[in-house]
């Protein structure tokens, strides 16, 4: 990383700011300075594209204005909302964490790091976008794209910790809501994971790797880049979903849970996956029949 001076990070800087003032995405969740909203918005975006996100998230703020509004709601009222979007354990932690800031934070959001950590679902990543997009503090949020950005513009592969330094020192004083949300939008649409638009980028002359095809991506061997999500078609994943759905509409027996699975050829599996759901608080089994949590 030896061509990243401070004078080169300030170009740099200069640089993404200038590309990214006109074309920051206007998105709900950068309409509003309210850190519930920002929180919840957060937490979905967490394995979750924009694209399918904006659907859902005005309708549950729309429910849940406020932590209160959510910790005192079925879970299962939350999951109906949050059907779509997928892994509901990040429903279920969001409902905890809704708790925990009305019983233990007066009902606001915390505005510290360690407080935010402690919240159920709270990773570095979380408790960082909400104190840059919440709080204006000055720190940097390095999710997949960021750290993939970092690297190629460093020209080589980065642990975790390296990143986040490296993001820190770029973060422009007093100006972290807008970088952030900038490093965001250039690594979702210039920066790309498969098809970089270097020949359009602001930064390639100031980048190492440029897009060099006869240069590995460093972006691959970062940590904190994304592997290909694995397969969704005959997953875990889909299955889980399908009996959320299914008991959405109506409570089900066990079988005819397996049966909405698609799985009544395995039973073995579809009974290992329904008394996961289970044992996650996600259904319950009410008089033989399983629901959504009341
Ligand atoms: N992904 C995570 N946080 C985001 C945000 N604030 N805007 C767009 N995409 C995001
Ligand atoms: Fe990314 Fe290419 Fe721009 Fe470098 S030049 S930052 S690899 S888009």
């Amino acid at each position: 990383m030896g061509e990243l001076n401070p004078h080169t990070l300030d170009r740099l800087t200069g640089a993404l700011l200038a590309w990214g003032e006109s074309r920051l995405r206007d998105l709900p969740w950068r309409r509003t300075r309210d850190p519930w909203p920002i929180f919840v918005s957060e937490v979905m975006l967490q394995q979750t594209s924009v694209a399918r996100v904006l659907p859902k998230f005005d309708a549950f703020i729309a429910r849940f204005p406020q932590p209160s509004d959510l910790a005192s709601a079925p879970l299962g009222e939350a999951l109906v909302l949050w059907e779509g979007l997928g892994y509901p354990r990040r429903c279920r932690n969001l409902r905890d964490a809704a708790s925990v800031i009305h019983r233990h934070h007066g009902g606001r959001v915390p505005d510290n790091l360690d407080d935010l950590l402690a919240l159920p679902g709270v990773g570095p990543y979380t408790a960082r976008a909400i104190l840059a997009f919440a709080f204006a503090q000055d720190v940097a949020v390095v999710d997949t794209n960021v750290a993939r950005v970092l690297s190629r513009v460093a020209g080589e592969p980065m642990k975790l910790a390296s990143t986040q330094n490296l993001a820190d020192d770029l973060v422009p004083r007093g100006r972290a809501w807008e970088w952030n949300q900038i490093m965001m939008d250039f690594g979702a649409t210039v920066c790309t994971a498969r098809h970089p638009k270097c020949d359009q980028c602001a930064l390639v002359d100031k980048c190492a790797w440029a897009g060099d095809i006869t240069q590995a991506d460093p972006a691959t061997t970062t940590q904190g880049t994304s592997r290909p999500q694995a397969k969704f078609e005959g997953s875990d994943r889909q299955a889980r979903g399908r009996a959320l759905r299914a008991v959405t509409l109506q409570p089900l027996k066990d079988i005819e849970v397996f049966a909405a699975m698609e799985l009544s050829n395995d039973v073995m599996r579809a009974r290992q996956l329904l008394d996961q759901l289970l044992a996650e608080g996600l259904v319950v089994q009410i008089e033989g029949k399983i629901s959504l949590p009341r």
